[in-house]
Parts: structure tokens; sequence; C-alpha cells
């Protein structure tokens, strides 16, 4: 292959799609994948320490809410697991970006008719170098909205615009990321990752009644938190709470902790602070080494 495709075997190595496993400048799906047209489709993304997918478990079990939630028959288990590990094995990956998509495949009809079409399952794996976040993210208030009242509010769909065009927003604004309320104005998440702030020694973040995705790595900080005997308060905060916070940071399955150093106007001029670096440690100890 070649033109606008070339180099994606150079970042990609093999890609896995519905079975087989080719070079990523091969790797197609046809022009009639409702994925392509209609954003049809759900994904996962997990980071691979030492070889291993971390809590690979946790993502194909929210994967499978998910395309239930959308009516979508998932692959199975089994077959996703092979093809996770065939990419890795081929492209001899150890610390590594891992993403798993499935959409619900071709068909001839048109978008209305959900019936019977073959989901594709493409599993696709790069290297991951850590990113360094040093004093930490800038975010600024999104214009977009999470909408905390959509059954697909908490599913992750591979249909993420509104994402990719409040990230490059925030970046025109010389930010790194953009911070989501939800139709209440009450604060949400990041376009990739949960938010978290500490007050008072204790962990705060939005509660899924916010729309929120049921973020697999805020999962695990609740439960290193409560290990800690750290409180952990869940609930719907106006974006004003935030400026009595000591630290705020971002968790997601590829940035794991990431500080914030400031939100609009506010500035938390510690970041990292010490609640953060101490449940940063304590994740990288949970993850394979
Ligand atoms: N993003 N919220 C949103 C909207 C996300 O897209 C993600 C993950 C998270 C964090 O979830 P987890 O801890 O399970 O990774 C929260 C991934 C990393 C992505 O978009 O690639």
């Amino acid at each position: 292959m070649s033109g606008d495709n070339t180099g994606l075997t150079e970042a990609w190595g093999q890609v896995y799609i519905n079975g087989r496993l080719i070079p990523a400048d091969e790797a197609a799906v046809s022009a009639f994948d409702r994925g392509f047209l209609y954003g049809d489709g759900v994904y996962e993304t997990l980071r691979v320490y030492a070889g291993k997918p971390f809590m690979l478990d946790a993502h194909l079990r929210r994967m499978a809410h998910g395309c239930s939630v959308v009516g979508l028959a998932p692959p199975e288990t089994k077959e996703i697991e092979e093809g996770v590990r065939l990419v890795l094995e081929a492209n001899g990956l150890t610390d590594a970006y891992l993403r798993i998509t499935v959409t619900r495949g071709a068909t001839g009809r048109l978008w209305s008719d959900m019936a019977l079409s073959k989901p594709t399952l493409l599993v696709i794996a790069k290297p991951l170098v850590p990113r360094d976040f040093g004093k930490g993210l800038r975010l600024v208030v999104s214009r977009y909205r999470t909408d905390e009242r959509s059954p697909l509010s908490g599913v992750k769909q591979t249909g993420i615009l509104p994402k990719i065009l409040a990230r490059a927003e925030a970046q025109r604004m010389g930010a790194d990321d953009a911070l989501f309320l939800d139709t209440r104005g009450f604060v949400a998440e990041a376009t990739s990752s949960n938010v978290f702030w500490v007050r008072d020694g204790k962990l705060v973040t939005p509660s899924l009644a916010c729309g929120i995705l049921a973020g697999i790595t805020r999962q695990v900080v609740m439960e290193i938190a409560h290990e800690q005997g750290v409180g952990v308060v869940e609930g719907e905060f106006a974006l004003g709470e935030l400026r009595t916070a000591d630290e705020m940071f971002l968790t997601s399955s590829t940035w794991e902790i990431a500080p914030v150093r400031s939100l609009d106007d506010m500035e938390f001029p510690e970041a990292p602070g010490p609640v953060t670096k101490g449940l940063l440690e304590l994740y990288r100890h949970r993850t394979p080494a």
C-alpha cells in the first residue's frame, strides 16, 4: 500500500482484524462498516506493563456492558484475548498502548436497521513511552457538556467528536485538556480521563450520576484510598467546589494519575501534591513489573 497509509506499519506493526494478523498498512474494513459510517461501536484502551494488559478482565467486562447497552453481540471473550495476545506477541511489545475496538460491522441495510451484521473486531497496540506530567496539566472548562441523562453517557463509544474538538479547543487556548461539566453544571470528567481532587485530606470525585465513564483507573484509585484509610466522597459538585481543593488530578489507563496545575483561573501551585504523589506510587505497585 502507498500514499497516506505509508508509515502505519512503522507505527502499529501488525494488527488483528476479524481473526487475522496483518500489517497496519494493509489493515482495512469495509466502507460500509457501521463503525465508519455511524460511529456504531465501542472500544477500550488499556496499558500493557511487562507484556501484561493491566485490568484486562475489567476492561472486557466494561466492553461487554457497553455492547449490551447498544445491543451489539460482542465477540467471544476468548477471541478478544487471543487477538490481544497475538498483537502483543507479533509486535514484541512489553510496555504498550492497546486498543480493542468492536463495531456493528458492515451491512447492506440502512442505518436504522441494526439486525444481523457481523461485528468487526480490531486490536491494535504500539509501544508506550510514559508521559512526564511535570508540574501538572493545565485544564480549561469546555463548552461541550456530558449529558448525564443519556443512556449512552457511561458507554465508551467510538464516536468521540465532542472530545476531539474539546481537546483541540483547549490546546488552542494554551491548555492541555478540557474539563466537561454535565448539563446541570456539575463537574463530570475530562476528555479522556476521570477527575479527582483532594480537600481536607479526603478524595473527592464526581459520581457516576454525572454521566461519566466508570473509569477502571478511578476504581483502582478509590480502592487504594480505602486501603490507606483515606476517605473518598463521590457526589455532584459545582465547579466552585474546586476552589477549595488542595490538589487535583486526572486518572486514565494510559495516563495513570496525572496531576493538574490549573483549571481556568484556579491554580494548584504545589502540583503534584503529596496525596497525588503517594497515590501514584501505590498505583504503580499494583501494575505488573
Ligand atoms: N480514555 N473518561 C473518559 C471519557 C475516557 O475516555 C476515559 C478513558 C476515562 C478513564 O477510564 P479508564 O481509567 O478506564 O481508562 C474516563 C482512554 C484512555 C482513551 O480514550 O483512550
